[in-house]
């Protein structure tokens, strides 16, 4: 086959190529079907027959202002004619340019950033930071996380993704999350639960001597994992245990930031700053690639004499920073954030509406566009309809279905995600949920009484 460009290409060209030469993650090879995506627009996007597909996940959950934005487009060619690479010791307009934008939505003194290339490496970089900022060795982290899949950060990671990949980088500890329709703890609500969880962290970090604990790391909302939004007190609590035993605290919002909470981070939305937050799909969203290390002033201020020891060639990468930049501006002027919590509250009802009318819905769970359904086969025992880790021919007939209607979603396990980009309206939404209404009578005829 000699064809040069995707235009001439069939799907069956696409797909026949792709998947002849090409390696896919997370994936045995033969396994992979993948579509043959050939442009995209606002919350769509078209295979090479002329599909359309609603993108109810925003790709991996970073496409937040969704497809075919014309300002970061330009931006990025822009910032091509100008300057298309500079080293990491340059100091670039774009580089300039993003800071102040940042520290602006930042959450208290956050006022410094590293760059990256995604949320992997941002989280490799922020437990460097912590551990030669602290001289601490240790990390906490929990089990029902994603964290990325270079060394460390997979080590980071509790979901089963880890366990091939491991023995992973000495000093890492994990805990519990506060899963409320799956308590660690055996309780049915967090209401009055006295926050065990967080009881449960202290002891932790008691028998690993909190004088060796460099840092805890969560997701604030746990994403792949189950968008485990925690109750009201968890990352207050969470947040004086670290202060009282002086331990850093790490904010994961590689997906959960940049307006898909409906603040533009997540720890927003319970008054929370972080020592660090690390960011990466939507800050460009996705148009290019970057993360972002943000360090408080503190932390900052340590390395202004103190050599860090952390580097990368596509460090403030100009085009990656131009990408930013533009989403940012995007973000602000086209008031994104507002509109996930406008659209979330319609989504929250939605899937009220879901769990009202499906035996098979055991639990919903969003904040702002960031959503979720968790199927069972039994509401009163709430065994899964998929075990962990693992699938069922009732969840991928699920799959089948959406994509057959239309739609590109999310399926992890038990679970459906509902993360549509950011950019989503009303009628947009009330579409997609049609769409796995008439899905979720796959998934009711699988309850046992
Ligand atoms: C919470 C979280 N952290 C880190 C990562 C890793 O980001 P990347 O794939 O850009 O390395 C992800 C990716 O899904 C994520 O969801």
């Amino acid at each position: 086959m000699k064809t040069d460009t995707g235009k001439s290409m069939t799907a069956d060209q696409m797909v026949d190529s792709c998947k002849k030469y090409t390696f896919w993650s997370w994936s045995a090879q033969d396994a992979v079907n993948p579509i043959p995506m050939a442009k995209a627009e606002g919350i769509y996007f078209w295979d090479a027959d002329g599909k359309r597909y609603i993108d109810m996940n925003s790709q991996l959950m970073c496409s937040n202002i969704g497809h075919g934005n014309r300002r970061v487009i330009d931006a990025i060619k822009e910032q091509a004619d100008e300057l298309a690479y500079a080293g990491p010791g340059m100091a670039t307009r774009v580089r300039a340019e993003i800071g102040p934008i940042l520290s602006k939505h930042t959450p208290g003194d956050l006022n410094k950033f590293f760059f990256t290339l995604g949320g992997a490496e941002a989280n490799e970089n922020a437990i460097k930071l912590a551990r030669q900022f602290s001289g601490r060795q240790k990390i906490i982290a929990r089990y029902r996380s994603y964290h990325g899949a270079t060394a460390g950060a997979m080590t980071l990671t509790g979901d089963p993704r880890r366990w091939a990949n491991e023995p992973g980088i000495p000093g890492v500890i994990r805990a519990f999350d506060p899963y409320e329709y799956r308590c660690s703890f055996g309780q049915d609500s967090c209401i009055d639960c006295g926050l065990l969880c967080l009881k449960n962290m202290e002891e932790i970090m008691m028998y690993e001597g909190p004088q060796n604990i460099a840092a805890v790391i969560i997701e604030p909302v746990t994403g792949t994992n189950g968008i485990i939004v925690p109750p009201d007190g968890y990352m207050q609590g969470l947040r004086s245990l670290c202060d009282k035993y002086g331990i850093l605290l790490i904010s994961d919002e590689v997906m959960a930031g940049l307006g898909r909470t409906g603040e533009w981070f997540a720890v927003d939305n319970w008054g929370v700053v972080p020592d660090i937050i690390t960011m990466a799909k939507g800050l460009t969203s996705a148009y290019l690639p970057l993360g972002c290390v943000a360090m408080s002033d503190r932390i900052a201020e340590y390395f202004n004499k103190n050599v860090f020891y952390g580097g990368l060639t596509y460090n403030g990468h100009p085009m990656s920073l131009a990408a930013a930049v533009a989403t940012l501006k995007v973000l602000e002027e086209e008031d994104l954030i507002g509109n996930s919590k406008r659209m979330g509250r319609i989504m929250a009802e939605l899937h009220q509406d879901l769990k009202a009318r499906h035996p098979s819905v055991g639990d919903v769970r969003s904040i702002g566009l960031f959503g979720i359904i968790e199927l069972v086969k039994n509401r009163k025992t709430r065994e899964p309809l998929a075990p962990f880790n693992g699938s069922s021919p009732e969840m991928v007939q699920l799959g089948g279905f959406l994509k057959e209607n239309g739609m590109a979603a999310f399926i992890h396990w038990n679970t459906l995600h509902t993360n549509p980009p950011l950019c989503i309206n009303e009628e947009e939404l009330r579409e997609a949920f049609a769409i796995i209404d008439r899905g979720l009578e796959i998934t009711d005829r699988a309850v046992i009484e």
